[in-house]
């Protein structure tokens, strides 16, 4: 029998499920987003824009730990700053310590809503602050979402993954859709006066068009609701001041996360002064909030996207990407089945149903093919400073092969005849 390329990953598996529920602590990370028998499964090792897998193979990551490593892995000056304040310093402390103020700081500096901060872990935990902020200051209990915000009940529960979450609960959070204004002002009409929040993703998938950020904020202002953008993913990311900066429209409250700290595990609410003070009557507040570890590598990352412009930088690379697969898509003729979309420092490539076969089985063809060829890309392209022309050039090498793969399947045999493992299933969507 010929060893599987991923032997070592499929058998460290069975491995952790004996231990860990879906052998992951991430969703995105497990075998519900990697098909089982044709993916690597867990990761030994990073460098730059590299990761290796524990069977040794080598990827060039466009997954990038979920858009959390800006930087690229391992860098270097964050990585020192670490090391320095935990073999001189130390890591939590009885008091807060000054790190905290100068990342503050420099978040107030660089996003333009923010005049105050405070820290959390992970995204969730800011926009679950963000959302307790906005119903104290509002006295209010509803609230509007569009995108996703975490794992918490007051989100969660509005998707169809929301088993464990109260219907009590259920019922305080209304979904509208991105750039249609109409969905929100139903919203608003039939509220009664009582949202609080409306938060979303200021971009995702799609360019906000017909001014749709303004026009949210125009309706927030009328019916005196907080106005939040979950900049989780497009903060430090999209301009250095994040997407408001970026679409010129600025919101009451913004929550950050993946892009602050290449890597390590913090995030923040931030914005104007008369509701972040309200911080003070709710109770928003963790053991490890005040992490020196964390603030030391958000404060060198966000030091370095602010004074190198990385955005800027990750979207010269990312047009340069949309450009070569737009064009491999065009010159291989399947544009029936791809699409490419989002900004170019997060884009997507759009698969569709193509004759017999669903998205997730052209997908999971695709994943297969792309793993082989030493590119881990689970549908995105999620650029970090580290990345080069020529791991863009990689991308494109391993895309060509994979579609001509997939064009001899589409088009003639039988696709999954061709496929070794196990179709990805379904799942929740929210973007
Ligand atoms: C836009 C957005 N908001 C919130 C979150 C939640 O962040 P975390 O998974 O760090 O709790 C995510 C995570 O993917 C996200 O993309």
């Amino acid at each position: 029998m010929i060893k599987s390329r991923y032997e070592k990953s499929n058998t460290y598996l069975n491995r952790a499920l004996k231990v860990i529920p879906l052998g992951s602590q991430t969703f995105s990370k497990s075998i519900t987003q990697y098909p089982y028998g044709v993916s690597p499964l867990f990761i030994e090792k990073g460098e730059g824009a590299l990761v290796w897998d524990i069977d040794g193979n080598q990827y060039v990551d466009f997954v990038n730990a979920l858009l959390c490593v800006n930087l690229g892995y391992r860098y270097k000056k964050v990585d020192e700053a670490v090391v320095k304040q935990l073999s001189e310093r130390g890591v939590s402390f009885s008091l807060p310590h000054r790190i905290e103020t100068l990342v503050a700081e420099k978040i107030v500096e660089l996003v333009p809503c923010a005049e105050k901060v405070r820290f959390g872990k992970n995204g969730t935990d800011a926009t679950s602050a963000a959302i307790r902020l906005s119903r104290a200051y509002t006295r209010r209990e509803h609230v509007a979402v569009c995108g996703y915000h975490g794992w918490q009940d007051w989100y969660i529960g509005s998707t169809t993954k929301n088993e464990g979450v109260p219907h009590s609960t259920r019922k305080l959070t209304h979904k509208f859709e991105f750039n249609n204004i109409e969905s929100l002002e139903k919203i608003f009409s039939e509220s009664n006066g009582e949202i609080a929040a409306v938060i979303l993703e200021p971009m995702n998938v799609s360019y906000p068009k017909d001014n749709f950020l303004q026009k949210v904020k125009d309706l927030c202002v009328k019916n005196g609701a907080v106005l939040v953008f979950d900049e989780t993913i497009t903060g430090f990311r999209f301009s250095r001041g994040g997407a408001q900066e970026l679409f010129g429209v600025i919101p009451d409250l913004t929550t950050l996360g993946k892009g602050m700290g290449n890597g390590y595990p913090i995030s923040a609410i931030c914005g104007k002064s008369e509701i972040m003070n309200k911080m003070e009557d709710i109770f928003f507040s963790g053991t490890f909030g005040g992490e020196t570890l964390s603030l030391v590598a958000s404060y060198e990352t966000l030091k370095i996207i602010q004074e190198e412009n990385v955005p800027e930088k990750i979207k010269e690379l990312g047009l340069y990407l949309i450009d070569k697969l737009e064009s491999l898509i065009k010159e291989l003729k399947l544009g029936e089945v791809f699409s490419v979309s989002g900004h170019p420092v997060w884009s997507f490539l759009v698969i569709k149903d193509y004759k017999a076969y669903t998205n997730l089985e052209i997908k999971s063809f695709l994943m297969q093919e792309m793993f082989k060829r030493g590119i881990l890309s689970i549908g995105t392209h999620n650029l970090s400073y580290s990345h080069r022309r020529e791991h863009v050039d990689s991308l494109i090498e391993a895309y060509r092969g994979a579609f001509f793969e997939l064009s001899k399947g589409l088009n003639g045999d039988d696709l999954m005849k061709f496929f070794n493992g196990k179709v990805l299933e379904p799942l929740f969507k929210v973007r």
